[in-house]
Order: structure tokens, then C-alpha cells, then sequence
């Protein structure tokens, strides 16, 4: 049997795993898992996507560099997946010595074989910060609909889609200045002279997704326009050899990265890296939002390498909360973080279990609906029977399964139609039947009232018991894939370790068990229905803490500013603040103030700052807000919980707050903190900013 490398698409090192990409992960992972069970040779590999223009561009706004700033998402990511339960074999990064080996392998194998070209390309070109503008960098008014502010790919009034170059009046979201049109030398990928053979691999492959493989196809039938693969710097990548300022373009060097952590991993492990990527069999797992990539550029590029195709690309559907897509404004932006404060990591994988099919549809997370599948399937269905059986035999037989098993009901309670479920991702499906076995186990147990039975005939009732644990026993194998955690504890109880699939057919007699404890909780209404109120109220968008100011300084460039050096608990930081005019330095040296700390970084005349102290003014009197507290404190409203990672000044100038009696109010709530009230020294009516 072939050795199987299965992969999910490499999140960009740019910002927070939130649960939207966790479908994929999660996805994944249940499909490894059972993989793993059957007894396949299967690996897991995974990567951060660590080049591109965002990468470098954010890392300038944040003062860092790029390798800090993808080396504080690397440790971030892979504390999410591992909370999560996702079980990489490997998780390395694209901005590595192999990817940068295997990048220019691809690249040399394509110029060699008359592959690659080159072409004048007019872009739109920032004078001011000296680059060239990616799409989502400029910005202006829709050609179509005249909508303002709309980003230089599509407008998201009326849905047009166009080139930046259309724009009216555009400007660049960096500088704000408008960019002109300049030519540039660029690198192209003869993808056409891959449409015959990749109509024939489409094709011929039946394990892909048929109603993909259409549309694809027609993009064949339509002609495959040859690839654009550089990028002039500033750019965060690998330079193209023999160039001095041209870089991969990060989708090139991206799927390559599926490669290089694979060879990562086999240097570790002492193993052959041909066993995967030229005799192996290859599994993708993306979202439906790159299947261009997948589906034409990169297995043209393994076709013109001469690295195996992928067997299967598994294609999902996007996530969306209540319907609608998530949006930090409505408050259904829910990182991997946010989501683990409020619930137990698997419940969300039992969701997203229950929801995904083989098809590439949308998965929706409804919170009423989740609650309501948590509480009355995982828990009252599923766990409760466990947890009802174990502890009936504690109680009763001293933990001991006796020799005579009802092998009838467990026939009828036969798990042989889940493994087809899980090899095809049908999870939904086998959720069903999961279900559907345990609500069996319910009705038996019920049925069978051995509460009664154990008082005239024992055996009898020990021979419902020792039924009803075999079918915990294999309840607890085929729920290993979605619920490791879960079922690695239903596991010990049972006293068993390292079940697989294999054991779905053997069987516990005179076995005794260990003590049975509850695993899983409910999820309660009333948090539930608190959490999403907290969520939904705008204020829940600003993160304002306590801080202390360490340092002033007046900022050399500008007579109204200064720069502030301040203390905010577990970090330090610097603010520019347009105070000269109403403290001085004196005045803010050691005082405690109120910051906006999740305000999205700025340069203020050159200077970084990061957050925005609060103050209140009235008839050009500024005075700042005095919090009690320490360093670091939270200051909110009552019943409202900080939720979002970053909020523009815009955003924050729709939340309103007013001074009255010397204190801010928001909708009639005080600003305070855990240790007491936010107090302001000025009149009535004063507006907070
Ligand atoms: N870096 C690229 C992939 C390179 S693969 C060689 C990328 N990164 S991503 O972080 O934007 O997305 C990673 C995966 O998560 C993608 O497959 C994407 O489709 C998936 N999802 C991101 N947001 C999602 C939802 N809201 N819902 C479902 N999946 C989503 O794309
Ligand atoms: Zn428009």
C-alpha cells in the first residue's frame, strides 16, 4: 500500500487561526485520524504561508520585521492547532532553507524546459513609499457605482470586480498619496502549455470532486492565460536568482511549501522523502477560495517538475455565522483564542463534524443551534449513555463485565457503515450513524430496565451491562476521529488503551473497567445567551486598558504631540499623544490613564504609536480620564466583553461616550474597571476621544 501525505492549505503568517479557518483544520484532522486508526502509513504536514506583500507591509506598520512578525504567528498558530486537537506531523514555514532549495529547483526545472518568460508590466507604483501596490493596497472610487473607498479588485457596494487601474481617484492605502502607473520587468509561467495534460488528469482522476472539475474545465476550455511569478521588492520572499530586486511571487513558493515541510519532517524522521512526493498518495484539503491554485497552477507546476500529482483534492466550503459571513462589526469574528474562552475545543469539532459533507458547500455555525446539538446529542445522547453504563457497572458488579454478550443487539448496533462515511469526509454522515448507534444504546438500556433486573436476576442484568459496554467500547473507536480528548478519557475509563478500527470486532469479556467520571459539560443557556448579547454591543470592539506613563518626551517634529512611554501590565509601549498644549510633562509623568490598546497602529510625523489615550473635551478643555486600578486592568461597561484583535480610528469614533457627574458614560452605562470607576474632571456633556 502506498504511504498517504495528507495536507491542509498553509495559513499566512499574517494573522490569528479564527474558526473560520478551523473548518479546514478540523476537517483534516478527522480525516488523518481515521486514516491512522485503519492501520494507514499516513502523515500530516503542515506549514505556516509566511511571504508575500501583507507580511511586509504589516510588519513595517507593527516596527517589526517580518521575521519577527511571522515568528510571533508561528508561536501563536501552533499553540491554536494544538489546543484544537489538530495533529500535525509537521508544522514548519515557508520561509525556509528547503523552500527556498525547492523554490528555486521549480524554478530552474521550468526555465530549463522553456517554461518561463519575461514582460514589461505597467503597475501602479506608491512614489512616496517607493513600491509597488498589491490590489488590496489602493483604493477609490468604484468605476461602476461610485461608491467611495472601495479596494482596487472589487467593490463591495455593488459587486463589480475590475482592475486597480480603473479605479477614480485612487489612492494608496499606505501613504494616502495617489500611485502613477510604472513599468516593470516580470516573470511569467507558461501555463497554457499544461491544458491538454491537465484536462487529462482532471478527468481521468474520479476520486476529485465532479462539480469542481467541471468549472475547472471550463476555465481550461476558456484558455489559461500564462502566470505572473515575480514581484519587484520591498517584498518578503525568495529573490529570483541572478535578479537583484525581484522576488517569487508568494503563490509560487507557497504549495512548494508542502513539499520543503515534508522534506523537513523526513530529515527528522530518517525517512524517504520519494515515498510522498513520487510514489505516494497525495491529499490536498483547501477552501473553495484557491481552488485556482490547486487545480491549475500547481499541479502544472509538479507536472513540469516531475513530482507526483495529487490524488484527491478535497474542497470545502466557507464558514458562516448565522448566515451571513463573519464580520468583526456584527461581532460573529470569533478567533480560535475567543472561541476556547468560552467553550471546550470539542465541542466545536463535534459541530463542524456534524456539519460537513463531501461537498463543497458553506457551513453554517448557528449559536442557538449548536448549543442545542451539544447539549442534546454530545452530551444527553452520546456521553450521557457512557457515562450511565460505566458507573451503573461501578455500582453494581464492582466494574465487571461478565462472559455472555447480546450479540444480536450488537448487530443491530453494527458500526460497519461508518468507515465509508469517514474515507469519503462524509462526517455529517457519520455523526448520523454515531447518533443513530447511541440512541440504540439508550433504548436498550432503557428497554432492558436493569435497575430492576439487578435485584432477582444479577446475571442477566450483568449481561445487559457487559452489551452495553462493548458498545461503549465501540462508540469510543468511531468517535477517536472527531473527539480524541473525549474518547482517549472514555478510553482509560474503559480501561483499555490504543484502540483502532480493528477492535470494532473484538470483544470484552470478564473485563473489568475503571471508575466512571463525567467528561463533557453542558453548555449553559445563560452564558450563552450573555456571551452573544457582550459580543454583539458595539462597545465590545474596544479593548481599553489600564496603563501608567513611564516617560514623556515632546516629539521633535511636531509642536502639539508627545511621545509617551507607557506601562501597560504584561507589555510596554510607545503612544503619541496630542497633549502639549493641556499637560505637561511633569503633570503625566507616573499617572494612570486610560488607553484605547487595540487601536490599529499608526506613525504619527514619523513616530510609532501604538494605542490612544483617552480624554475628554469640551470647549477646547482636554482633560484625561483617571481609572483606578493597576497597569494592565480592563476598563469596560457592565455586561460587555472585549472582543475584537484590532479596531481603525473610524470605528472607533462611531462608539459614543459622553461625561456626566465627572464620570463617562456609554448608553447610559459608567466606564470602570474591576478595581472601581473611571472618574473625569470636567463638565457634563464632554465627548470622549
Ligand atoms: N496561504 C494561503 C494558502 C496557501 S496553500 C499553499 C491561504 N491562507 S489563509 O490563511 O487565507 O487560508 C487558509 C485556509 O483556510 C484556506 O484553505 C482557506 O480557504 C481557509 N479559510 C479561511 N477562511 C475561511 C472561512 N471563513 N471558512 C472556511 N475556510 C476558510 O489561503
Ligand atoms: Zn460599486
Amino acid at each position: 500500500m502506498k504511504k498517504v501525505l495528507v495536507t491542509s492549505a498553509l495559513p499566512y503568517a499574517n494573522g490569528s487561526i479564527h474558526i473560520g479557518h478551523l473548518v479546514e483544520y478540523i476537517q483534516t484532522d478527522i480525516f488523518v485520524r481515521f486514516l491512522r486508526l485503519t492501520g494507514r502509513d499516513v502523515i500530516y504536514i503542515c506549514a505556516d504561508d509566511a511571504h508575500g506583500a501583507p507580511i511586509e507591509i504589516n510588519a513595517a506598520k507593527q516596527g517589526l520585521t517580518p521575521e519577527q512578525l511571522i515568528a510571533k504567528y508561528y508561536q501563536e498558530h501552533q499553540k491554536d492547532f494544538q489546543a484544537f486537537h489538530i495533529s500535525f506531523d509537521e508544522f514548519y514555514t515557508t520561509h525556509s532553507p528547503e523552500n527556498r532549495k525547492y523554490a528555486d529547483l521549480f524554478f530552474a526545472k521550468l526555465k530549463e524546459k522553456g517554461l518561463i518568460s519575461t514582460k514589461e508590466v505597467a503597475g501602479l507604483f506608491d512614489e512616496e513609499a517607493g513600491r509597488f501596490l498589491p490590489d488590496r493596497y489602493v483604493k477609490g472610487e468604484c468605476p461602476k457605482c461610485h461608491a467611495k473607498d472601495q479596494y482596487g479588485d472589487v467593490c463591495e457596494q455593488c459587486g463589480a470586480t475590475y482592475t486597480p487601474k480603473e479605479l477614480i481617484n485612487p489612492y494608496s492605502v499606505i501613504s494616502g498619496k495617489q500611485p502613477v502607473r510604472k513599468k516593470s520587468l516580470h516573470y511569467f509561467f507558461k501555463l497554457s502549455a499544461f491544458s491538454e495534460q491537465l484536462k487529462v488528469w482532471l478527468t481521468e482522476n474520479k476520486s476529485l470532486q465532479q462539480e469542481i472539475i467541471h468549472y475547472v474545465l471550463k476555465w481550461i476550455e476558456q484558455g489559461l492565460e500564462d502566470w505572473d511569478i515575480s514581484r519587484d521588492g520591498p517584498y518578503f520572499g525568495f529573490p529570483i536568482p541572478g535578479e537583484t530586486n525581484k522576488f517569487y511571487y508568494v503563490w509560487l513558493d507557497a504549495p512548494i511549501g508542502y513539499i520543503s515541510a515534508t522534506q523537513h519532517y523526513c530529515d527528522q524522521e530518517k525517512k524517504n522523502i520519494d515515498d510522498y512526493w513520487k510514489n505516494g498518495e497525495i491529499i490536498h484539503f483547501i477552501g473553495k477560495d484557491i481552488i485556482y491554485f490547486h487545480f491549475l497552477f500547481w499541479p502544472a507546476m509538479l507536472m513540469a517538475a516531475g513530482f507526483a500529482l495529487p490524488q484527491t483534492i478535497v474542497v470545502h466550503g466557507f464558514l458562516t455565522v448565522n448566515k451571513e459571513k463573519m464580520s468583526k462589526s456584527r461581532g460573529t469574528f470569533m478567533t480560535a483564542r475567543t472561541f476556547l474562552e468560552q467553550f471546550h475545543p470539542e465541542t466545536l469539532r463535534f459541530y463542524y463534524a456534524a456539519n460537513l459533507s463531501n461537498k463543497m458547500e458553506d457551513i453554517n455555525l448557528d449559536l442557538a443551534d449548536f448549543q442545542e446539538r451539544i447539549n442534546n446529542e454530545l452530551l444527553a445522547n452520546i456521553a450521557n449513555f457512557a457515562y450511565r453504563v460505566l458507573s451503573f457497572t461501578n455500582a453494581n458488579f464492582q466494574s465487571k463485565l461478565g462472559a455472555e454478550i447480546d450479540h444480536a443487539f450488537l448487530k443491530e448496533a453494527a458500526c460497519d457503515k461508518i468507515d465509508q462515511h469517514y474515507q469519503s469526509c462524509n462526517f455529517r454522515e457519520a455523526v448520523k450513524e454515531i447518533l443513530r448507534i447511541s440512541t440504540l444504546g439508550n433504548k436498550y438500556f432503557q428497554d432492558k430496565e436493569p435497575w430492576r433486573l439487578v435485584k432477582t436476576k444479577k446475571k442477566e442484568a450483568q449481561k445487559v451491562l457487559t452489551t452495553c459496554v462493548n458498545l461503549v467500547k465501540n462508540l469510543c473507536i468511531i468517535l477517536k476521529p472527531i473527539l480524541p480528548e473525549y474518547a482517549g478519557k472514555l478510553e482509560q475509563q474503559l480501561n483499555l488503551n490504543d484502540l483502532s478500527w480493528k477492535d470494532l470486532s473484538t470483544e470484552l469479556k470478564d473485563h473489568t473497567i475503571n471508575k466512571a467520571e463525567i467528561i463533557i459539560r453542558k453548555i449553559e443557556q445563560e452564558g450563552r445567551e450573555q456571551q452573544e448579547k457582550a459580543q454583539a454591543d458595539p462597545f465590545a470592539q474596544l479593548n481599553i486598558k489600564v496603563a501608567k506613563v513611564i516617560a514623556v518626551q515632546a516629539h521633535p517634529r511636531a509642536d502639539k504631540l508627545y511621545i509617551m512611554q507607557i506601562d501597560l501590565g504584561a507589555e510596554q509601549r510607545q503612544i503619541v499623544s496630542g497633549l502639549r498644549e493641556h499637560y505637561t510633562e511633569k503633570e503625566l509623568q507616573g499617572r494612570l490613564i486610560c488607553v484605547l490598546s487595540n487601536l490599529e497602529k499608526a506613525k504619527l510625523r514619523g513616530e510609532e504609536s501604538n494605542g490612544m489615550l483617552l480624554a475628554a473635551e469640551k470647549d477646547g478643555k482636554v482633560v484625561l480620564l483617571e481609572p483606578k486600578g493597576k497597569p494592565g486592568e480592563q476598563v469596560t461597561v457592565e455586561g460587555v466583553k472585549p472582543t475584537a484583535n484590532s479596531i481603525t480610528i473610524s470605528a472607533f469614533a462611531k462608539i459614543p461616550m459622553e461625561t456626566r457627574h465627572k464620570r463617562i458614560y456609554y448608553q447610559g452605562k459608567a466606564l470602570h474597571t474591576a478595581s472601581g470607576e473611571v472618574m473625569v474632571e470636567i463638565a457634563d456633556g464632554a465627548k470622549v476621544s
